[in-house]
């Protein structure tokens, strides 16, 4: 089936996202409230790149589509913008433009919400689509019907400047 033929926002969403352990914060001041944590972003990428958390070959082979809010786009050092081998969708109620004009947003497609994403990722040819934050990106996205899946990580981390106390 080519991609253009593929039914519009029939694809499902998932969310993939990682919780401090202590207290289910995701971030703090813009970024990851613990260290890089290689194994969680290799963990991370084979997921969202080839839909797969074991050698079990799922229905869901082929490109995927990214889902990300504005300021966790932001959040990605430069040179993983966008997340390769991934369709990058940003959503944004105040930046419109489709394949994003703007510098800020090159290699993503801008969407003015999740249902817009979706809708583009599946014409697009994705066959799934992973919500990867924010806050408020997840709790949408657990709400909606085409929900089917939940990559949650719990982190026992540290943040940066967290200080622990021992007698
Ligand atoms: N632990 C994890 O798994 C994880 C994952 C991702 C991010 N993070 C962290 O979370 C923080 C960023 O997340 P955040 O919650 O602050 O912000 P965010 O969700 O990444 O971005 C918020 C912005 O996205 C746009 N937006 C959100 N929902 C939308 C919708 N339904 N339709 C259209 N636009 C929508 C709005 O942009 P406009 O203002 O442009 O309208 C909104 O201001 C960072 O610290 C990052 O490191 C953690």
């Amino acid at each position: 089936m080519v991609a253009d033929q593929k039914q519009a926002g029939s694809i499902p969403l998932r969310v993939i996202v990682a919780v401090q352990a202590s207290d289910n914060g995701i971030g703090y001041g813009g970024q990851l409230p613990w260290p890089r944590i290689a194994d969680d972003l290799a963990y991370f990428k084979r997921v969202t790149t080839t839909n797969r958390v074991s050698n079990l070959v799922e229905d869901t082979e082929g490109e995927a589509a990214v889902i990300m809010g504005r300021k966790t786009w932001l959040s990605l050092p430069l040179k993983y913008r966008p997340l390769p081998g991934r369709l990058n969708i940003v959503l944004s109620r105040q930046i419109k433009g489709g394949d994003a004009g703007e510098a800020l947003f090159s290699g993503a497609y801008l969407a003015t919400d999740l249902e817009e994403a979706r809708d583009w990722a599946a014409r697009q040819g994705a066959r799934v689509a992973y919500v990867i934050g924010g806050a408020g990106v997840f709790q949408e996205a657990l709400s909606h019907p085409a929900c089917d899946r939940v990559y949650l990580t719990r982190i026992q981390r540290l943040a940066p400047d967290q200080s622990t106390f021992s007698m």
